[in-house]
């Protein structure tokens, strides 16, 4: 029961207020919402490139020769896509689809490496035939079928093994990868073997050592820890004669959601990659997968209220964006800061934020205190990774437009679905 103040968004860059209004870079939001309608999903292309930027910069400033692959699946619009692209970004991919995006968006195949652990032997035909620059392995089984389908394109795919560290990265369970108890990567005690197997077949030929050991990971221990543990398995594999020639540190750098306090890609990239020379490593290449601290604080859902119902155990803002749109907080228990785009003064509640959606996990933010009226426009910050990637047609609900902000242009880089689009390629019985 107070009065609203202005709130101070830290950690997301080119999305602040001007006098009361809600701008992402020179645009208000409120004028977005006008135009293309809620929800919306906008981005800042100042803040993509600027957070790609902080990885160009130590990449610039470090003696070790560092490859940026952007992790596709954090966020996979062609705009998007594009923007890193021209900045000399290759991509790190997990689908035959999300390969597509990218040769669609102007990225090169060449600079491209196909993560993932359920890759079918059409999806590794294609990547083969555009020639993409290394295959991240994940057990002996996909090693031969990816043998296979490299004899009958009569090409040798470049490989690298990624491998589970067993570390703790101290992220959810859910994003969590790099335990024993994970589905990805292959066991350490199987490496070294693994590693002899691709010398003896004729279509593979190994360069390279990955792990990922999760997602939205706020210190660097745990990278140093499963770095140490690569770079244990490189030496195990040098000598048995193998090279590698690459170190892939994957992706996961956190960024801040309300008060995480993660390093920043220079704080996260400059100890790994001394450890790395340290050890004698140097004059190999790393590479780094990250999505999330690339577009994840570039990004906003904006959402209009279309309701507000007090129950006697609570206040719901229910609002016309739900989990199918953005299913971080119904999934992973996320916290989104939510922005009202024009601030009120007057009494704040405090709200439940929930959408249309027929679940009671259709929840977008708990417990906000805002100042709120019916028709209020509402951003969900930190919107940018992981948000329309994970849209779902539930409740036969169009996905939401997005729209990029470039300074004072507004973009619209994919319309709001209809919903005859989404029953366009269905048949009715005869
Ligand atoms: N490389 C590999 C092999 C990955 O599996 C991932 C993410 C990345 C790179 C990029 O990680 P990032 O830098 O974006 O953290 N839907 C979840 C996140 C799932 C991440 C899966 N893998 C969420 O909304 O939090």
């Amino acid at each position: 029961m107070k009065t609203q103040i202005l709130p101070a968004l830290p950690g997301h860059p080119h999305i602040a207020y001007v006098d009361t209004s809600l701008h992402i870079e020179q645009v208000n939001a409120s004028a977005i919402a006008e135009t293309f309608g809620t929800p919306t999903y906008v981005y800042s292309r100042t803040a993509i490139e600027q957070a790609a930027r902080q990885y160009m910069d130590a990449a610039a400033r470090s003696p070790v020769k560092v490859a940026l692959r952007y992790a596709v699946k954090a966020n996979s619009t062609l705009a998007v896509l594009q923007v890193l692209a021209r900045q000399g970004w290759g991509f790190d991919i997990v689908s035959g689809g999300e390969l597509q995006r990218v040769l669609a968006a102007g990225g090169e195949a060449g600079k491209v490496v196909f993560s993932g652990v359920g890759k079918t032997a059409a999806e590794m035909r294609l990547a083969l035939d555009v020639g993409v620059e290394c295959f991240n392995l994940e057990s002996p089984n996909e090693l031969a079928v990816l043998n296979r389908v490299a004899q009958q394109a009569g090409k040798v795919a470049q490989v690298a093994l990624r491998v589970n560290p067993d570390v703790d990265a101290g992220t959810h369970p859910y994003i969590s990868t790099g335990l024993k108890s994970n589905k990805f990567g292959i066991a350490q005690e199987q490496a070294v073997a693994l590693a002899m197997q691709t010398a003896l077949l004729p279509h593979v030929r190994l360069v390279g050592i990955a792990s990922h050991i999760g997602s939205q990971i706020t210190s660097v221990e745990p990278y140093l820890d499963a770095l140490d543990k690569v770079l244990d398995l490189v030496e195990a594999m040098e000598r048995k004669g193998a090279q590698i020639e690459h170190i892939d540190l994957g992706g996961g750098l956190g960024i801040r959601y309300s008060h995480e306090t993660p390093p920043t890609p220079q704080d996260w990239l400059a100890p790994l990659l001394a450890r790395i020379a340290a050890r004698g490593f140097g004059h190999r290449t790393v590479m780094v997968e990250p999505g999330r601290s690339i577009v994840g604080n570039a990004g906003a859902l904006l959402t209009r209220t279309l309701y507000l119902k007090s129950t006697p155990a609570k206040h719901f803002a229910v609002v016309d964006a739900g989990m199918n749109d953005l299913i971080r907080p119904a999934l992973y228990e996320a916290e989104q800061v939510v922005a009202p785009a024009e601030v009120r003064t007057g009494l704040a509640l405090h709200y439940d934020i929930v959408g249309p959606v027929c679940e009671s996990a259709d929840w977008l933010a708990r417990d906000r205190a805002l100042v709120l009226e019916e028709g209020d426009l509402l951003a969900v910050l930190s919107s940018g990774a992981y948000g329309m990637v994970m849209a779902s047609n539930y409740n036969s609900r169009g996905r939401p437009a997005e729209v990029l902000v470039d300074g004072a242009s507004t973009h619209l880089i994919r319309p709001r679905e209809t919903v005859e689009q989404l029953y366009a390629s269905e048949r009715l019985l005869p």
